[in-house]
């Protein structure tokens, strides 16, 4: 797909993120956006943010509270985009919400870990159903799930478990290079791409856990200082002489560095994504980090969950996570 305008845009999780800023690029370029997400006061926030520059005559921006994971909610967002796009027609899927979390078998809750993998696998699986017929009655089409690298390298460092979100983010890889056939095959005016971005610059840490707790606010619950703590210790850290409230400021520094001292912007991000979907590449790596874990997961697989290996990557791209 060379160019977007007068095209329809699906995004799953515009709230923030990467979701806002391909919303705002797509909207630039005069393409109708219809976003979902969890939180409409965020939506709200993206569609005032494309509304800033002066919009195309007749050009849509309509937001539709919906949770991915949950199918009958996509199947409703579906219905109300008809309706309030006049459409019955979508050219570009963009499957991009997620939340991380549940990261282990034994000291997350079973509720934590399926909430985590529901979103992130499920979200692209219902995604892709829920907008198939729509995708089907456009002249061209083009669908983009976002992985991450944690969709080839299941983790994000010894010490830490994290396993729902690895196995979600392969699962989501696996699926969209499979597509590539089954639309060939079947719908070959159709192309999909998988997103695997590195460390960008977003509020994901902080979103996760208000998802994942079910509430809005930052202070955290006894389980997630717990679970802190027990995160630190994995990493060699002495928590013993902490108070509650240190390990609470750690947590509070570390979603607002992972989001402000982050490699690649989201608005750099979402370019990236596009300009990808235009050069109707397959297979987009977003950052210089993504592409370097990338080379460094092929050389040699077999080290790639060592210490040595996580240590030495991390000093080459300088990540502080
Ligand atoms: N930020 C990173 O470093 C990074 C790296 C690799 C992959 N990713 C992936 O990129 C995607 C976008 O993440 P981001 O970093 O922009 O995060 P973000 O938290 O800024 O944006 C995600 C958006 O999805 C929404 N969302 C979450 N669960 C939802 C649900 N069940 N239904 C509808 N909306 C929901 C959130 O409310 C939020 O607005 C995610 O799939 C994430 O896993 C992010």
């Amino acid at each position: 797909m060379k160019d977007f305008a007068g095209k329809t845009a699906v995004i799953t999780g515009g709230g923030t993120g990467m979701g806002r800023e391909l919303a705002r690029q797509l909207v630039a370029e005069g393409c109708n956006v219809a976003m979902c997400d969890l939180s409409a006061e965020a939506m709200a926030e993206t569609k005032r943010l494309c509304e800033v520059e002066r919009l195309p005559q007749g050009l849509r921006i309509t937001t539709h509270v919906a949770d991915v994971s949950i199918e009958d909610q996509l199947i409703r967002f579906r219905d109300e985009l008809i309706e309030a796009q006049a459409t019955d027609k979508i050219h570009l899927l963009f499957n991009n919400a997620g939340i991380g979390g549940g990261g282990s078998l034994f000291t997350s809750t079973r509720e934590q870990w399926e909430k985590t993998f529901n979103i992130c696998w499920g979200g692209v699986y219902f995604g892709v159903r829920t907008f198939m017929p729509l995708l089907l009655k456009a002249d061209e089409g083009h669908i983009v799930n976002t992985s991450s690298v944690n969709g080839f390298w299941a983790t994000v460092g010894p010490g830490v478990s994290h396993t729902a979100y690895s196995a979600a983010k392969f699962a989501v890889k696996g699926f969209t290079e499979a597509l590539i056939t089954d639309l060939s095959l079947n719908a070959p005016h159709i192309k999909c791409s998988v997103v695997m971005p590195g460390h960008i610059g977003t509020s994901i840490v902080s979103n996760s856990r208000k998802i994942q707790i079910g509430a809005e606010s930052e202070a955290l619950t006894q389980n997630e200082i717990l679970a802190t703590r027990q995160r630190l210790k994995g990493m060699g850290i002495d928590t013993a002489p902490m108070s509650d409230a240190d390990i609470e400021k750690i947590a509070l520094d570390r979603a607002r560095s992972f989001r402000d001292e982050a490699p690649t912007t989201a608005a750099a991000a979402a370019k990236i994504i596009l300009d990808g979907v235009k050069a109707d590449r397959w297979r987009i790596l977003v950052g210089d980090d993504a592409h370097k874990l990338d080379e460094r997961v092929r050389q040699s697989p077999e080290k790639a969950y060592t210490s040595e290996f996580y240590q030495s990557y991390r000093d080459e791209v300088g990540w502080r996570l």
